[in-house]
């Protein structure tokens, strides 16, 4: 675990305010906070040294002339929220979203390091983490072991050494989550390794289990899994309970279960409070309208669930789990001092925001950003490539069928796909992923995803390669041509002209605009699509699943289009000349 290792001078200094001889630096008078042990609410003083609580109880400290007093009469006061499964690259990235979650109290984040691990060297990646550390926000991370997609290079990429140095960082406190579990279950050795190497170094193990039975899981709680967040329904998380695994409920834009689950749990009475967490699950930025983990424990409360049950779902049970009370979740001395002030226990959101003992939000109002990281690293898209006529050949016996926003299936082309355009009056579109290098290219079509979108192209994808989709080849190729001035994003265009588009300035993946921005643009594409014929819920997921082989039954990947099933390559892709 990351421990801020205070200095020895800082931890003589804070004691030097228990001794009556040196002033805090804040001190919370009248504080109603909430206990995490005692499960009560606590009255008393909080007096903080820089980030650190240095006494929570019912004294006040002897010399309190360089500190700021802060009278939190009629205010309640919980721990800093934590959303423990986060995939902080939807768009946004870690620091964006951070900022933005940070205003609604979650100041605390467990972060996927899939698009890092992908993308960078791991020094390079380290370097984000080594910036994103020195925030007043606290970052923590997990060590994925599989793609969760077919790369051409997986085996280079996911190594015991390049795992092994994610594993070694003290901020990483998970391996997973664990998408490619069958392999696991087959008798990939090499991932058990792993997964006992990040045991071994006390990490936790994420498993990614949806729909799985009760034999799969003891088979996986065997091999060393200890959580899940898949649990659809009352029976999964009662099933979960039973094997003994740490149970995330899930509040996402393609999976918002939380409200149902909360609301049979609590009219079953299952006394399991203690042991849930909660999270968002990577959902994109307009899923973020009304929240983040402050979301989760409105929704808890309106379930029916007792308030600090609420808090401590969103807290202190997952820095339980993850072994880090000692500075997380918990309002009491030697605490990080990252703390929410709030109306009443009823309302989540805060009015005021301490996030490692600064001041992010004050009397309802932002009073700092988070400073800007340096994401240089991850470069800018330059795509040194033309598509052509050539590039646009589709005449293909099958392709790929969207069920819903994740589940997919083959089907028989029924239309004639020689021409450059298609009808509106069908569901039947081309679809195209090209080599961000532009080495490869995979054709075929798509079933289900619009009617009329006739020029969609986007570098947001789940390795970087770019997707484009539509019913007219001009049209696509105008997206995909704006998109690549752009240097990187997403495109809608139809008719010759761009319709809409979210540009991604960060190596073409991501926005460096604030997620308030986002939401905007996102909410401005999602309404362009939708009145064009797109009926699943988000479209920015179905560009990352369009190749994630963690879900049924087709995927176009880099090495062509693939049945997760038999675990095989069913149509090559393609190279270009
Ligand atoms: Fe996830």
């Amino acid at each position: 675990m990351q421990h801020p290792l205070w200095k020895i001078g800082e931890i003589r200094h804070q004691l030097s305010m228990i001794d009556g001889k040196t002033s805090p630096d804040k001190i919370i008078v009248n504080a109603t906070y909430l206990h995490s042990v005692l499960k009560k609410w606590v009255e008393g003083n909080i007096w903080i040294a820089k980030d650190r609580i240095v006494y929570a109880g019912p004294n006040m400290p002897a010399q309190t002339t360089d500190a700021e007093i802060i009278d939190a009469s009629g205010q309640v006061i919980v721990p800093g929220y934590i959303e423990p499964h986060v995939h902080p690259f939807q768009l946004y990235h870690p620091q964006t979203f951070a900022d933005y979650a940070a205003q609604l109290g979650t100041t605390t984040f467990l972060s996927d390091n899939l698009i890092l691990f992908l993308l960078l060297e791991n020094e390079k990646a380290f370097t984000i983490l080594d910036q994103l550390n020195k925030l007043p926000f606290s970052f923590y991370w997990w060590a994925r072991f599989d793609s969760q997609t077919e790369l051409e290079n997986e085996d280079e990429l996911f190594t015991t050494k390049s795992i092994g140095e994610w594993l070694d960082r003290p901020e990483v406190l998970m391996g997973g989550e664990l998408t490619a579990w069958p392999r696991l279950l087959a008798g990939d050795d090499q991932m058990l390794y792993w997964l006992q190497t990040a045991k071994s170094k006390g990490k936790k193990m994420e498993a990614h289990l949806p729909g799985a039975s009760d034999k799969t899981l003891a088979r996986m709680r065997l091999l060393g899994c200890d959580g899940d967040h898949e649990a659809m329904t009352l029976e999964e998380v009662e099933r979960r309970l039973l094997h003994g695994y740490a149970v995330t409920l899930r509040h996402s834009s393609i999976r918002p279960d939380l409200p149902h689950l909360l609301k049979e749990i609590v009219d079953k009475g299952l006394d399991v409070f203690d042991h849930l967490m909660m999270t968002t699950d990577g959902s994109t930025p307009s899923f973020h309208i009304d929240g983040v983990m402050d979301k989760c424990i409105q929704v808890a409360l309106d379930a029916g669930v007792k308030p600090i049950d609420a808090y401590q779902m969103a807290s202190y049970n997952v820095a339980r789990y993850y072994n880090m009370t000692s500075l997380h979740g918990f309002i009491a001395t030697g605490r990080l001092a990252s703390l929410n002030f709030l109306e009443n226990e009823r309302n989540p959101v805060p009015v005021s925001v301490l996030s490692k003992g600064e001041w992010l939000k004050k009397d309802g109002k932002q009073v700092q950003e988070l400073p800007k990281i340096d994401w240089s690293v991850l470069g800018e898209l330059d795509l040194t490539f033309d598509l052509d006529d050539g590039d646009f050949q589709f005449s293909m016996p099958f392709g790929i069928e969207m069920v819903n926003d994740v589940i997919t299936k083959p089907y028989s082309v029924s239309v004639y796909a020689g021409d450059s355009s298609l009808s509106s009056d069908h569901d039947e579109s081309y679809l195209m992923l090209v080599d961000r290098d532009g080495k490869w290219r995979v054709n075929t079509m798509i079933k289900g995803f619009a009617n009329s979108v006739q020029g969609f192209a986007s570098s947001y994808s789940n390795t970087g390669d770019i997707i484009l989709i539509g019913k007219n080849h001009q049209d696509m190729l105008v997206a995909f041509n704006e998109m690549k001035k752009m240097k990187g994003g997403i495109v809608l265009a139809e008719q010759g002209e761009v319709i809409a588009h979210i540009p991604l300035a960060i190596g073409g993946g991501l926005s460096n605009e604030k997620v308030e921005d986002l939401i905007e643009r996102e909410l401005t594409l999602k309404k362009a699509l939708s009145d064009r014929g797109y009926t699943h819920g988000d479209a920015i997921y179905t560009l990352l699943f369009l190749q994630s082989t963690h879900l049924p039954y087709v995927r176009i990947t880099q090495r062509g289009i693939y049945d997760v099933m038999k675990k095989s390559v069913l149509f090559p892709s393609f190279m270009r000349s």
